[in-house]
């Protein structure tokens, strides 16, 4: 049987995973473990720690149909100016919760497009997360970055504020697929963003693709993959289109005729990660690529690396604190998500009130699978010894699970001792593997494709 059949028969085709960017799966979250246990991981929090902080902008000036984001559209800086000062005050509220002179090792803004705020708001918003959290001497500050939405001042902006990273969507650069999704981004204007960023010293760039999207083909992959890489970034990221209409209601503008049949996406995934390759990319873990003397790939050739809601990470800080609509804590004991919808979120602080409407305590078992199945998201494979050296005779609960992803995958799989292993051939079949270790995979949630 070929390869591509055989990985169709086990499921790369038809089945629906997580992504596992947490585990559990933000679907599970209960709303009953929201506030209260935000509350207490927050006054918990070692004060002799840096934490990671992450800032959700939910808003954008054009809403691309293909986009799964929490985000809404906006003509008006009005909105957003207001939501900033609701960031403020949900700043203003933790840092009476958590030990004093907290220091932050990473920030993220995230969104939606941190870019759509002027200076004048880039700087009251880093002003007031500062003033919250001091940023530890070798701290990271990353945005993403919409190159239609954004100018040098506003680049001079985020670099005084110590910004080091930028995150910019490129998604496709062919205008019948752009057509397609809603979003006209001409090469000329990424390249400007490209170079203004470089102007400012900015050293660390990633582009963000997507394959998978509608009318996509080979030859138009193509010329977008060699503009991609005229404009040398250090990382990319290369997702594949995620289509879930029923959760992101603007998708059911893309006409579903022209997205690629299940072959062809395999196929596109397949020819970006050779021209990366062979342009000198290390490949990490499921969808990433980065330059071998990046932090991400030199973490991954020695099992560093980790996965959080950003995706890949050299982060090693135990809390993520997320602030804004949506945006997700990861505490040493549990995750809390704040209330999804902005006016609930808004309403929750100005009541003066934490945001978190929902979220899932860890258990000891939790941990030991969050934790294997990082390793799977990561390293393709289990470290059986590092989980009992660290979880002790608990790491044997894995033990039918193990056996059930060894007898479902066959030699894709290699089971012993000391790994869980998966061949090279089977890695497309990654995320499904890694849910055969999820004991929370909720019946009723419909995820993206595995592939
Ligand atoms: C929050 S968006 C921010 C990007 C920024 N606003 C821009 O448009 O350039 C982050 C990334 O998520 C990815 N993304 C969004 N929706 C997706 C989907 N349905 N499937 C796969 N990736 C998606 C895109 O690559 C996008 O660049
Ligand atoms: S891709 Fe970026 S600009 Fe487009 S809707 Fe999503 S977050 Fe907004």
């Amino acid at each position: 049987m070929k390869q591509i059949d055989r990985l169709a028969a086990l499921g790369l085709f038809d089945s629906r995973v997580p992504r596992y960017t947490s585990y559990p799966t933000a679907p599970v979250f209960k709303p009953e473990t929201g506030e209260a246990l935000q509350q207490r991981q927050l006054a918990d929090l070692d004060p002799s720690v840096p934490v990671s902080v992450y800032i959700h902008i939910p808003f954008c000036e054009r809403l691309c149909w293909f986009c799964a984001c929490r985000t809404q559209g906006t003509q008006s800086l009005s909105p957003v100016e207001a939501y900033i000062g609701t960031l403020e005050q949900e700043l203003a509220h933790v840092s009476r919760i958590i030990p004093q002179g907290l220091r932050m090792g990473r920030l993220h803004w995230g969104g939606g497009t941190p870019t759509i705020l002027p200076p004048d708001l880039i700087h009251r918003l880093a002003k007031a997360i500062k003033t919250v959290f001091t940023p530890t001497d070798d701290w990271e500050f990353s945005v993403e970055i919409d190159p239609t939405l954004v100018d040098r001042d506003k680049i001079s902006a985020l670099a005084a504020e110590g910004m080091s990273r930028a995150s910019i969507g490129i998604q496709d650069f062919d205008p019948l697929v752009q057509d397609a999704i809603g979003r006209s981004q001409p090469y000329d204007v990424t390249k400007t963003c490209v170079e203004d960023l470089r102007a400012a010293g900015i050293t660390s760039l990633n582009a963000d693709l997507v394959y998978g999207l509608p009318h996509q083909t080979q030859a138009r992959m193509q010329d977008t993959l060699e503009k991609v890489l005229s404009l040398s970034p250090d990382r990319i990221a290369l997702f594949g289109y995620a289509h879930v209409p029923w959760m992101a209601k603007r998708q059911q503008l893309i006409d579903e005729a022209t997205l690629p049949g299940d072959r062809d996406r395999h196929a596109l995934a397949g020819q970006a990660a050779e021209a990366f390759e062979a342009a000198g990319f290390s490949a990490i873990g499921i969808d990433h690529f980065a330059r071998p003397d990046d932090s991400l790939a030199i973490a991954a050739h020695s099992a560093h690396l980790r996965r959080n809601f950003q995706g890949y990470t050299v982060d090693t800080c135990p809390a993520l604190i997320g602030f804004g609509a949506s945006s997700i804590s990861r505490f040493p004991g549990g995750y809390v998500q704040n209330a999804p919808a902005t006016p609930a979120y808004v309403k929750r602080v100005e009541e003066g009130r934490l945001a978190g409407a929902r979220g899932h305590e860890m258990t000891q078992e939790d941990l030991l699978r969050a934790r294997a199945i990082e390793m799977i998201m990561c390293d393709f494979r289990v470290d059986r010894k590092e989980l009992s050296l660290t979880f002790g005779n608990l790491s044997e609960v894995l033990e039918p699970d193990l056996l059930k992803a060894a007898a479902r995958f066959g030699d894709l799989v290699t089971l012993n001792n000391e790994v869980l292993e998966i061949h090279p051939d089977g890695r497309p079949l990654t995320r499904l593997i890694a849910s055969v270790l999820d004991a929370h995979m909720p019946a009723e949630a419909r995820f993206s494709r595995a592939s």
